[in-house]
């Protein structure tokens, strides 16, 4: 099928860039000598996932559990959930996770950890677990060295419990790549004090997951790490372009849409609105809208009800008329495509890929 004869509103992955983004990430960490656990969050589709290890990923990244029960389903192993767990029914799952295939897990608290350690114990498995640091987000994570060194220490000691070393999520460094270096840096300092202190008490960190989309290409400056875990890379998106991280040409997702009305002056309604598009506003930037029009530059997506989206074409009056299809690059892609039931690959303007979003919404 042609690609103007998809029904829209529509989430369209070009696959030759989506490969040359899976390439070219996996090279730059065989070059370093890192490990790449990408973030699935951004496609949460387990073809995808097959893809990343298949180009030299060595597992994958998930938030939730839902989302790795849907990895693991579809043959995915060595899983890293990185969010604490905490309640009995997720602990529940998280053993009968451990029981299916290699699961890491992270947090920055002993209760957390001592409840992992419980559940694993009552089910005869071992779960890794990661200690957490925050490197700056101020979103989770222990918050000094020492704290670190204790944190660890106590994980060390628990049972059914494999202690592997540290993660961080340097979610906050939105600064374009060549400007990174002061405050990685600075990050991998703590990581290292962390790490000499807990191996001066005999206990050895295998393992030092961090690593971001804006950050990843910048990874081999902080000695400390040992894996990466980038998600929107697979995709990019407008937020990604604008930090500077990477180009417009390497954006693989566009949301195709239909023009609907050019009723109202100076305006033209599409038929995505905030049930199609995420309303993350563009992170830093000039850029006004909830995405780039990729034929129109000029309309601005300004505004949207649940069903439309409100393009302001002053730029570009009487230009526009209904029956219309425009493309526009989302300013967050991971939040976009978590709103849609399917996206479809595409190869030279052929359709030749529908794939389930299989593990949106899965928020539990
Ligand atoms: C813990 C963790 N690791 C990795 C990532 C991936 O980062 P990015 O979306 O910049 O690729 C995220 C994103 O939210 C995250 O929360």
């Amino acid at each position: 099928m042609h690609i103007s004869e998809l029904d829209t509103p529509a989430v369209v992955v070009d696959l030759d860039i989506l490969d040359k983004n899976l390439s070219e990430m996996a090279a730059y960490c065989a070059q370093h000598g890192l490990s790449l656990r990408p973030h699935t969050k951004t496609h949460k589709i387990p073809e995808i996932a097959r893809m990343q290890i298949r180009a030299g990923a060595r597992g994958i990244t998930v938030a939730k559990l839902g989302e790795a029960e849907i990895m693991a389903r579809e043959g995915l192993d060595d899983i890293f959930v990185a969010y604490p767990i905490v309640g009995s029914g997720k602990l529940d799952r998280l053993v009968d996770l451990a029981r299916r295939g290699r699961l890491t897990v992270s947090t920055d608290s002993a209760e957390v950890a001592l409840g992992i350690s419980d559940a694993a114990r009552g089910a005869g498995v071992t779960i890794r677990l990661l200690a957490e640091m925050d490197a700056g987000l101020r979103r989770c994570g222990v918050q000094t060295p020492d704290d670190l060194v204790a944190l660890a220490q106590y994980m060390n000691r628990l049972p059914s419990i494999e202690f592997l070393g540290f993660m961080f999520f340097p979610g906050q460094v939105r600064l374009p790549p060549a400007e990174q270096a002061p405050v990685l840096g600075r990050i991998d300092a703590r990581l290292q004090e962390a790490q000499e202190k807990l191996y001066r008490s005999g206990i050895q960190v295998r393992v030092v997951s961090g690593g971001s989309t804006p950050t990843a290409y910048q990874s081999h400056l902080m000695k400390t790490v040992t894996e990466i875990r980038p998600g929107t890379y697979v995709y990019n998106d407008m937020n990604t372009v604008t930090i500077g991280a990477t180009e417009l040409s390497r954006c693989a997702v566009t949301v195709h849409v239909t023009v609907v009305s050019v009723a109202v002056k100076g305006r033209a309604v599409i038929d995505g609105g905030s049930k199609t598009f995420s309303s993350d506003l563009l992170r830093g930037g000039e850029g006004r809208g909830f995405g780039l029009s990729v034929e129109r530059p000029g309309v601005i997506l300004e505004s949207m009800s649940e069903e439309h989206g409100h393009l302001n074409v002053e730029a570009c009056p009487g230009e526009l008329k209904v029956g219309d299809r425009l493309r526009f690059i989302p300013n967050h892609v991971c939040t976009t495509v978590n709103m849609h039931d399917e996206v479809w690959g595409v190869r030279s303007e052929e359709i030749v890929e529908r794939w389930p979003v299989a593990g949106r919404g899965r928020v539990r």
